[in-house]
């Protein structure tokens, strides 16, 4: 036996989780568990939500919410969706505990005091009116290069430029509006360089390690590893734990990479075991692997190992099986296009198996992955008519003809030898993190189960050989069994309905290796275990959410009306409100022009200025000008509006302002 340490990258509790979130690093690693778990090892899988750092804090800025009570609407979400998707965790809590600043702040001075972080003077704008020194996105001013007015502290939306703070003319602090002054300030820097050969060396002699991620990493080893600042001025996340470092927190990578081990602490102590947390993170026997999806590898390969090495007593990763990524429609799953699936969307529709079988099967391994809703639907019938088709014609015909008990003889041989091999083969896989594969060879088992099944023909032998009839008929109710065994890493609510079928509840992997039922066990009522789909089922899920209020029809135009219509993308440069209406904004736009520009908006009470400063947008320019409130609209800039509420139509990346819209 062995033990594990497993956990998922905890997600940034910002926004629900979708499919591309569940496929690439939380699925993979409960199949994982699930399996260990049946095989009697020792896994605790830790996770919970990264509740720090920029990316909450602009969630909440746009929904109007404290950094507070954005991560504890969104922690509960997460929490719920993918509980209800199965995923075991042994604990899934958060970063905002005392349990974590603090763990986190004692690392941090554990490595400050063995020289593996150093303080740094920088030069840093400092607003003397909000007495702090000022991140990037706070600090307002003129480009240095194309001398426009509305540069912000890390680039210039107008000309791209990419920008220092200090180069900025004329800067003033976007809180209060005046000019902050240049001040020396402290920054603390992690010493990656001075990990570079060691790490070298760990990550070339890790064996089984997946090739993509030891080539992304050889990448960043071969550009030279730098010392990185893992302070920022922030006011939400966990102070840095020294007298002269105050309006400064830990950089939320850092400190979430500690999550893992404060999750585990805050569990055990709990539990009133307060030191069991070590057997996970220091005892060398215990293997310690990270599910991650691609865009993480270079903080769980070389950042986290970093860490741990720095500290000295604990163990380092013993395998990172990171994912690609899985898209739709080949980009990335996006709120703003409407290809996000969200998990809560799913669930409220479907049973969660047919999904996690239909991403396991498609999982993004060793590639960027698209999921299909044909794909699902083909899963999802394959589902019914090889494992649902086997179990239920079994079951049937056992309680139809068998008196509904496991038939008194010795059973056919082929069936048990199908498990027993079957079994083998998708252990295996599972070990090496050939999740993929591991589903498939699953459900060849139940494939190669109806093709015995057809082959000796119980429904005849009843009649004319009723021993070979028995013996066929135990055979194929233990072959359920064993698929109630190698099918749980992936279905686990479909084998516990197996399970309840043939009342032997849950069972260990090596179960599957033998006979399991007893000869005269009674059986439980047949249930079907799928329904199956029809094409088009995905419309009604497609169009989720409420039924669409009635609209109004219009009538059908010419390709020339509207191409009539001078779409263009555009960027906003700058947002002001236009006094006297509340529901207005001033926008000033790049849409290609020589000069920005004046767009009235009415956006006010759906996006903060904050969040649109730099928004890439669709405007139509040729429309007349209005003039509203007393101010000029030069064109209007387009939002969808409906159930989703207002929300801005967004070019992908890449687009570029005067762009055609067609
Ligand atoms: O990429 C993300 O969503 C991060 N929140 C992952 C953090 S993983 C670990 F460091 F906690
Ligand atoms: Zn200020």
């Amino acid at each position: 036996m062995a033990r594990y340490m497993v956990t998922s990258a905890l997600p940034y509790a910002n926004g629900p989780s979708h499919l591309g979130h569940l496929a690439g690093a939380y699925l993979p690693a409960d199949i994982y568990v699930r399996y260990l778990r049946m095989n009697g090892h020792d896994v605790f899988y830790a996770c919970g939500t990264d509740e720090h750092g920029v990316p909450i804090t602009i969630t909440a800025e746009k929904l109007g919410l404290t950094p507070a009570e954005t991560v504890d609407k969104f922690h509960s979400i997460i929490e719920r969706d993918f509980r209800d998707f199965g995923i075991s965790f042994s604990s899934f809590s958060r970063t905002t505990t005392k349990e974590h600043r603090d763990f986190a702040q004692s690392v941090f001075l554990e490595l400050l005091r063995k020289g593996s972080i150093e303080p740094r003077l920088m030069k840093q704008l400092f607003c003397p009116s909000c007495e702090r020194f000022l991140p990037d996105r706070y600090i307002g001013g003129t480009c240095p290069r194309c001398g426009s007015a509305d540069a912000r502290g890390d680039q210039c939306e107008n000309c791209g430029v990419w920008i220092e703070p200090l180069e900025l003319l004329e800067p003033r602090c976007s809180i209060c509006g005046n000019s902050p002054e240049v001040r020396e300030t402290k920054h603390w820097f992690l010493l990656l360089d001075r990990f570079q050969g060691w790490i070298s060396e760990w990550l070339e002699s890790r064996e089984n390690w997946k090739d993509n991620v030891l080539n992304y990493c050889r990448g960043w080893l071969k550009d030279g590893l730098r010392e990185r600042a893992i302070t920022r001025d922030l006011d939400w996340g966990v102070p840095v734990p020294l007298p002269e470092a105050r309006g400064k927190v830990l950089y939320v990578w850092f400190e979430a990479l500690l999550g893992y081990i404060s999750i585990t602490r805050e569990y055990f102590r709990e539990k009133g075991d307060p030191d069991g947390w070590e057997r996970y993170w220091k005892d060398p026997d215990t293997r310690l692997v990270h599910f991650i999806g691609k865009d993480n590898i270079v903080f769980h390969c070389i950042i986290e190992p970093a860490i741990l090495r720095g500290m000295g007593t604990y163990n380092l990763p013993w395998n990172v099986p990171a994912n690609e990524f899985l898209n739709m429609k080949g980009q990335k799953f996006s709120t703003s296009r409407g290809t996000a699936v969200w998990l809560r969307d799913y669930l409220d529709r479907f049973p969660p198996d047919p999904m996690r079988y239909a991403l396991a099967v498609n999982a993004p391994e060793t590639r960027d992955t698209d999921f299909s809703w044909d794909e699902y639907l083909a899963r999802n019938n394959e589902l019914a008519d090889v494992l649902g088709n086997f179990v239920n014609r079994t079951m049937k015909f056992a309680t139809g003809r068998l008196g509904g008990r496991v038939p008194e003889a010795e059973p056919s041989p082929e069936p048990l030898e199908m498990a027993a091999r079957g079994a083998a083969q998708v252990g295996g896989l599972i070990e090496r993190f050939r999740f993929k594969l591991a589903a498939s060879a699953a459900m060849d088992i139940a494939r190669e189960g109806n093709r015995f099944f057809d082959a000796v023909r119980p429904w005849k032998t009843a009649d004319t050989d009723p021993e070979a009839c028995r013996r066929d008929m135990a055979g194929c109710l233990n072959l359920c069994a064993a698929l109630q065994v190698i099918f749980r890493p992936f279905l686990p609510f479909t084998s516990d309905r197996i399970g309840a079928m043939l009342g032997t509840g849950e069972l260990r992997w090596e179960s599957a290796l033998g006979r399991i039922l007893e000869p005269g066990a009674p059986l439980g009522p047949p249930e079907i275990l799928f329904t199956k789909l029809e094409e088009g089922f995905q419309r009604a899920f497609e169009n989720p959410a409420a039924p669409a209020p009635a609209r109004e029809e219009k009538p059908l135009v010419e390709l020339d009306d509207f191409a009539r219509l001078d779409l263009r993308v555009g960027r906003i440069l700058s947002v002001s409100p236009v006094a006297g209406a509340d529901k207005l904004y001033r926008l000033m736009v790049d849409v290609g022009e020589e000069t920005p520009r004046q767009v009235v908006a009415g956006l006010r009470r759906h996006y903060t200025e904050e969040s649109l400063q730099g928004a890439m947008v669709v405007v139509a320019v040729n429309l007349k000008p209005v003039t509203l409130r007393g101010t000029e609209s030069r064109g209007m800039v387009l939002a969808s509006d409906g159930a989703g509420g207002v929300k801005l139509l967004t070019p992908d990346p890449g687009a570029t302002p005067g762009d055609r819209v067609r």
